[in-house]
């Protein structure tokens, strides 16, 4: 069949709405590329491999952990090759990343559940939360309600909001039963349900080291470090890199979740020779743990972030930059995220395949 036949055959069982037909091309919405890839039975990313939860972290503020994750998601998102569903968890109760990616707006009337909500779900006897399980609904039911659709049909975001600090208090309080149970109940009880629906969950996390890092770092699989090499942001990840074996072996699961971690260069200017001194340092003390490609330092990613998107998301033609700036910038995330794809998807092969 030719691939006119096909669309007008998916246009026939309304799988898709009527493409635009522009210069003898079909234009098609996000949303319909994906359900002609559905309909036409293209292999899915859980076909095979194996759903993974990658945490960003770094002990240090304003290493890039926020912008490498909305960039990943949102690649991943774009991949169609890769045909993941993704969700982007923001567990930063001071960060606004989350915020700013739901299409929807906030009402003071509607309930909005964050990942910090559902982990405090079973410990507190009042909120929202409580209130929903007392109306009948299973906690998997609310898990499964609580993401947000974003700008692409194949990225969802839980947003985190300021509420979220009260995690801290709470487990600062409880006895060391209960202190595991909280560490360990996104990992048990919360990502196995969105594992239902998503096949890669992104989590953006705060700075410093705190109980809310047990819990991501008891949730996740694959563990990246951004870092920018400035020579301070550099002694700080250094110690933290090295430490990383010894932080996880002090959590419920002794660290056998980790498979993946990996040590990512961000926010790189390469004309400044410190810059680069700081890059061979690294590669020495992160060796191979430090992935090849980097992210380059971009005036479009500020730009894009005030925007509350990403360069993923601009037109060359929107010239929020220079035309080179543009595709110096598209082509670096490009190629990490390329790198960390294959990594990950390497390390997550499905055993019948
Ligand atoms: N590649 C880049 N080019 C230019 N600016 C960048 C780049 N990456 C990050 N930045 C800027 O650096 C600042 C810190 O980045 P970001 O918020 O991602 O760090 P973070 O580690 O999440 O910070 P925090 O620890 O406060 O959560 C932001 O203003 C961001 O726009
Ligand atoms: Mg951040």
């Amino acid at each position: 069949m030719t691939f006119q036949k096909r669309v007008q055959a998916a246009l026939d069982n309304n799988v898709i709405t009527e493409p635009i037909y522009q210069n003898k091309q079909h234009l098609f919405t996000r949303h319909d590329i994906l359900s002609l890839l559905d309909y036409w039975e293209f292999p899915t990313y859980s076909e095979k491999y194996v759903p993974r939860v990658i945490a960003i972290e770094n002990q240090k503020g304003g290493t890039g952990k926020s912008t490498t994750t909305a960039l990943l998601s949102t690649a991943a998102a774009l991949d169609l090759d890769t045909n993941a569903r993704v969700l982007l968890i923001d567990l930063d109760p001071q960060g606004t990343l989350g915020q700013g990616m739901i299409t929807r707006t906030l009402d003071d009337e509607s309930v909005y559940l964050t990942a910090i909500d559902l982990v405090l779900g079973n410990t507190e006897q009042e909120g929202d939360y409580h209130d929903l399980i007392e109306s009948g609904y299973t906690e998997s039911e609310i898990i499964k309600n609580s993401p947000f659709n974003t700008h692409l049909p194949n990225l969802d975001v839980l947003p985190a909001f300021a509420t979220d600090e009260r995690f801290h208090d709470v487990f600062w309080q409880s006895d060391e039963e209960i202190k595991d149970k909280l560490i360990e109940r996104l990992s048990k009880d919360i990502i196995p349900v969105l594992q239902e629906s998503y096949d890669l969950i992104f989590i953006d996390t705060p700075p410093q080291e705190s109980p809310l890092i047990w819990a991501a770092n008891e949730a996740l699989d694959c563990l990246l470090i951004p870092i920018s090499p400035r020579e301070y942001d550099y002694s700080s990840t250094t110690n933290y890199l090295l430490t990383t074996a010894s932080r996880f072996e002090g959590l419920p699961s002794k660290g056998d979740n980790l498979v993946w971690s990996r040590v990512l260069v961000v926010n790189h200017d390469e004309k400044v020779k410190a810059e680069r001194d700081t890059m061979d340092k690294l590669s020495r003390t992160a060796q191979d743990k430090l992935l090849s490609s980097y992210i380059v330092h971009s005036e479009l990613m500020v730009a894009a972030a005030e925007l509350n998107r990403t360069p993923l998301d601009v037109m060359k033609s929107e010239k929020l930059c220079s035309s080179k700036k543009y595709d110096d910038a598209i082509s670096s995330i490009n190629s990490v995220y390329k790198q960390i794809i294959r990594e990950i998807k390497s390390v997550s092969v499905k055993e019948e395949n």
